[in-house]
């Protein structure tokens, strides 16, 4: 059961406001810009969408490192303009999820100020450790980011654990003030009319107590473990870092503080195991719905979805979210496919056919390929640190071309922060006039997931055979069938009795199947 009101498998479009639309100048997006296009977001035919953080940030780490979690960042905008984008959301039949960061703060936040410096009631509010006796950090935890998770403060002449950056510490969770204090976080937001939250490092939320040393991470264990293969992050088995016993059951804290009718959406950091622990955190009175790293690290094919499909023992109900982009992830479009729109059309019909909700981020809809940044443009400490390996995350937050006929493709009259270079074509008034676009084919495959809510079906069905996809799912509507070919080559099938309700490009016949080629049927 979804939460009140919402439907088992939203499309949720993720906005990242620092590169959606700036109306003042500046260069980076805000909220108002974010206001002024609720019109094209309904238009797409998502049922929500997720705001990326927009809370005071020094942007240490593009606002995941935060000052103050109830207020908005003065550079974009003010709580008036949230209002209105709340109120103009729902005008328009779309539900509103803000990001919900409380693993950690910055180490800016006044809470982190009082803890470093003892002040009475918050001595405990973040993770700090002494030194072993030859001064040298606690134990051998990683952040994610590739470094020491551990970072010594002068002041307490102790450490303090953070599981991404050390400019941002994290919480201690265990800590019953700490969790009055995420309770009334939660709730300002919820008063104002949000309707739900992603929430996110879920899976960073607490740690073994015992602080022991991780294990090496056995091959096997190594080729699942979250992160780039390159960091040493992933030469740890992440056995007392991360999810200890009761790691899942403080999604139920989560649920009481957010409330039953909120819609809850998880991100699950690990590698190892990562639908099943997004089976244990979306169990009845937990989070509704979370998604892993399987399609963007594992790879989109085939045989991956099968595996993905087979472990939700196609009963999740809703419960796995499906996507291949976010602001941290370089553009699927050129990491998936080849950059071209015939891809990109193909992977998103490939994506949006799963069963499940459905998370696209701002811009994918128009197909839009990763693009090069130097590393003077650069700016992502995570990008900057393993420079130049690995594709990147700040590619995929170069700003969103909504034309072709303005200075900096109609996104700022300014400087854009970082520079933008897109291609003619891709911007979203040249999709919106062209009836075979990437940005038309999102529309089409989303107005038939609102008709039909078919990824809300049971998998009756899904094997690969080699590199093809068939998916047949079942729901009160009907029996909706998708047969997708991974490959390069065009395939012969068995002739599918079915009326064609989309495919993602031409030549498509009930025998044949063109090479990179998605198709949607609905059984007669
Ligand atoms: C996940 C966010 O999506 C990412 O951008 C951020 O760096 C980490 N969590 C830490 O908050």
């Amino acid at each position: 059961m979804a939460a009140e009101g919402w439907p088992r498998c939203p499309a949720i479009y993720e906005i990242y406001p620092r590169s959606f639309l700036d109306t003042t100048g500046s260069g980076s997006g805000d909220l108002s810009g974010i206001l002024t296009k609720l019109d094209y977001i309904a238009a797409l035919g998502v049922d929500a969408i997720w705001i990326a953080p927009f809370y005071p940030s020094p942007m240490r780490d593009g606002g995941y490192d935060i000052t103050d979690h109830c207020a908005i960042s003065e550079a974009m905008g003010d709580m008036q303009t949230f209002r209105q984008i709340i109120s103009g959301a729902h005008t328009r039949g779309l539900k509103v999820l803000t990001d919900q960061v409380i693993n950690h703060t910055s180490d800016r936040h006044k809470w982190f100020e009082k803890s470093a410096t003892r002040e009475s009631g918050f001595d405990d509010w973040y993770i700090w450790h002494d030194a072993r006796p030859d001064g040298t950090a606690p134990n051998n935890w990683m952040s994610y980011f590739g470094q020491p998770a551990w970072t010594w403060d002068h002041r307490r002449e102790q450490y303090y654990l953070h599981q991404f950056l050390s400019h941002q510490p994290n919480l201690n969770l265990r800590h019953s003030a700490v969790k009055d204090a995420l309770r009334d976080q939660m709730r300002h937001w919820r008063d104002l009319g949000v309707d739900g939250f992603r929430m996110d490092a879920i899976t960073s939320y607490l740690h073994d107590e015992s602080f022991a040393d991780n294990p090496v991470a056995r091959p096997q264990v190594r080729a699942l473990v979250g992160g780039p293969s390159y960091s040493p992050y992933a030469r740890q088995d992440h056995r007392y870092d991360m999810l200890p016993g009761d790691g899942a059951a403080y999604c139920d804290n989560v649920r009481n503080w957010a409330g039953a009718d909120a819609y809850l959406l998880g991100e699950i950091n690990v590698g190892n195991h990562s639908i099943e622990i997004a089976d244990s955190f979306t169990e009845e009175g937990r989070l509704d719905a979370a998604y892993t790293l399987d399609f963007p690290e594992r790879g989109f094919t085939a045989q991956v979805i099968a595996d993905v499909l087979d472990r939700m023992q196609g009963s999740a109900g809703g419960r796995i979210t499906m996507w291949l982009s976010s602001h941290d992830q370089a553009r699927h479009s050129s990491t998936m496919g080849d950059g071209s729109a015939h891809d990109a059309k193909f992977l998103a019909m490939a994506c949006g056919c799963l069963p499940g909700p459905w998370l696209i981020y701002q811009g994918e809809e128009l197909g839009l390929p990763q693009p090069e940044l130097t590393r003077d443009e650069t700016t992502d400490p995570f990008d900057l640190m393993f420079w130049p390996d690995g594709a990147g995350r700040e590619g995929a937050r170069v700003p969103m071309p909504w034309n072709e006929t303005s200075r900096n493709y109609g996104f700022t009259t300014g400087t854009p922060w970082l520079p933008m270079r897109w291609d003619a074509g891709l911007s979203v008034a040249a999709q919106q006039a062209d009836d075979a676009s990437v940005l038309v084919l999102y529309q089409r495959l989303l107005a038939l997931r609102q008709t039909h809510r078919f990824t809300e079906g049971t998998v009756d069905y899904a094997e690969a055979t080699g590199d093809l996809l068939h998916l047949r799912l079942r729901t009160n509507g009907g029996v909706f069938i998708a047969v997708i070919n991974f490959t390069e080559a065009a395939q012969q099938i068995e002739a599918i009795e079915g009326e064609l309700l989309l495919a993602s490009g031409s030549g498509v016949t009930r025998t044949h199947l063109p090479a990179r080629t998605a198709t949607l049927w609905r059984l007669a």
